[in-house]
């Protein structure tokens, strides 16, 4: 099987490369593509519901290669062989997923603990609600090491485009590199990066800071995610930052850091919004659940976090139906959530205000005939939420902060019908890129968020075709396959130097 790069296009345009040929690709991620786990006996394969893994798999069944993660799931050990390895996707086999797998300690501090309740506070500019703790950075750093030494056991890392994904691994390219120092490491970093005065409130910010600049690209969503980083490095560290070209000399080495806005597969996304198995999914949807017949449908997607601003969204929703009657037995808002993190004393928080909220809005507004909101924490099938994106005329995406948001993405994608009307908060990466088009908000100003909301399902038709137009052409041409190529483009261009650097 031939596990190199090699089709990744040069900057000029050709299409093999010296640098990339030979070199496989090796992907690391917290969070494993596929679980295995026992159903009454059976194992079962479940593809989790997140964003990262949804979004690198199929760019990882094209390219092959290996992806290393955690194996989370209670019959993975089972199914991996000896070195925990399985072939997956399961029903094409096109790439090898390397399990590591954790204590239940490992998964308390290093998960839940540093990951969880340090580092995503932190990089949400959310300060009050870090929790440190020296058992957290402990296992953060062997578990780090452990990933470290798994990629080393698939083989040699000087032969091989080493990615790795999220705050899960700001210390596991230094392990690398201390290992193998020719190995080409990258990392890109999901989630938003905070501000010098925000990040230095973390005790360990000079071990993250140099554990990433083991890296040879470091990549980030927007290019104030960049600026942001290298005005941490100039602050914590004895390095040379070059702002204007994203580049920063330290210990010896280039880094490069530079913004690629993650995305979707919209081509497959747009196809499963025109399916008949969307169209049955919406059947299906509509017998379980108190959907509308007539009046207006608004959906909100969202994995229960606080940094997504549900709680938010619904107040402005409850002042939507109390200023605005005429929506009332008109509008109805379907919740999508998924459970997350639920042993973070936070999410639990979340999950019960949500909840909450939600009975007491149906409880004020609700009729016989009329549910206001409809909450589903069922797991809906890709097909099932094309569906309800397609049906929805508006989407609330109402983050209080976060890195891209893949929803409001899929929305757009999925508008393969009358179109819908974003409406996009302002502190998410998405905005970047659609904030023209899409109806924005501040999640915190309840009424104008409600006005807001007013004036998207009040839209004309041709309004919200333009706009939704706009969005998609936007969607379309920047996808998962552009970050992709955008992403390995730029690794191939550092490569190509060194290569050039050390035969001069
Ligand atoms: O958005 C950051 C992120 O780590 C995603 O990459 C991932 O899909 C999501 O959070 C879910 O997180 P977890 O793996 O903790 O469930």
């Amino acid at each position: 099987m031939d596990k190199s790069i090699g089709a990744t296009p040069k900057s000029n345009g050709s299409t093999s490369t010296k640098t990339f040929e030979n070199r496989e690709l090796v992907l690391v991620s917290n969070r494993e593509p596929y679980v295995h786990e026992y159903d009454d006996g059976e194992i079962q394969v479940v593809k989790p519901e997140g964003g990262l893994t949804s979004a690198l798999d199929p760019m990882m069944a094209s390219t092959g290669g290996t992806w290393v993660a955690w194996g989370s799931g209670d019959a993975d050990d089972e199914a991996s062989d000896g070195n925990g390895c399985v072939r997956v996707p399961p029903e094409s086999q096109s790439y090898e997923l390397k399990r590591v797998f954790l204590t239940d300690e490992q998964v308390t501090n290093y998960y839940y603990g540093y990951s969880n309740k340090v580092l995503w506070p932190l990089c949400h500019s959310d300060t009050a609600k870090m929790e440190t703790s020296a058992q957290f950075w402990r296992h953060y750093r062997e578990t780090n090491r452990q990933f470290a030494e798994a990629i080393r056991e698939q083989g040699d890392p000087s032969n091989a485009v080493i990615w790795f994904q999220d705050y899960h691994f700001a210390l596991a390219p230094r392990y690398v590199r201390e290992a193998s120092p020719d190995a080409f490491c990258m990392q890109f970093w999901h989630i938003p990066w905070p501000s010098w005065d925000v990040f230095q409130s973390c005790p360990q910010y000079e071990e993250l800071l140099d554990g990433l600049l083991a890296n040879d690209l470091l990549g980030f969503h927007l290019d104030q995610y960049c600026q942001n980083f290298l005005d941490c490095v100039s602050h914590a560290l004895d390095a040379e930052v070059d702002r204007e070209n994203g580049r920063i000399r330290y210990d010896g080495r280039t880094i490069r850091v530079a913004a690629f806005p993650l995305s979707i597969d919209a081509e497959e996304r747009t196809a499963l919004a025109r399916s008949a198995e969307a169209d049955e999914q919406w059947d299906s949807l509509r017998e379980s659940y108190p959907l509308p017949e007539d009046g207006q449908l608004v959906v909100g997607v969202d994995r229960l976090d606080y940094t997504k601003g549900i709680e938010q969204r619904l107040d402005a929703l409850e002042h939507l139906w109390e200023w605005y009657p005429e929506h009332r037995e008109q509008l109805t808002y379907v919740q999508k959530a998924s459970e997350s993190r639920s042993r973070i004393e936070e999410y639990q928080q979340v999950q019960t205000n949500v909840k909450q909220k939600i009975a007491r809005i149906n409880d004020r507004f609700g009729t016989e005939d009329w549910q206001p909101i409809v909450y589903v924490d069922d797991y809906l099938p890709l097909s099932a939420l094309a569906a309800l994106y397609r049906e929805a005329d508006v989407c609330l995406v109402s983050s209080l902060r976060d890195g891209m948001n893949l929803v409001a993405k899929e929305y757009v994608a999925s508008q393969v019908d009358e179109p819908g009307v974003l409406v996009l908060s302002e502190l998410v990466g998405a905005h970047e890129e659609l904030g023209e088009s899409a109806l924005t908000v501040h999640p915190n100003d309840t009424e104008a968020f409600a006005a807001t909301i007013q004036r998207a399902l009040a839209m004309e038709p041709s309004e919200r075709s333009s706009r939704m137009a706009t969005m998609r052409r936007q969607v379309e041409a920047n996808d998962i396959d552009a970050w992709k190529r955008n992403v390995l483009r730029q690794a191939n261009e550092i490569l190509e130097r060194e290569d050039e650097a050390a035969t001069a």
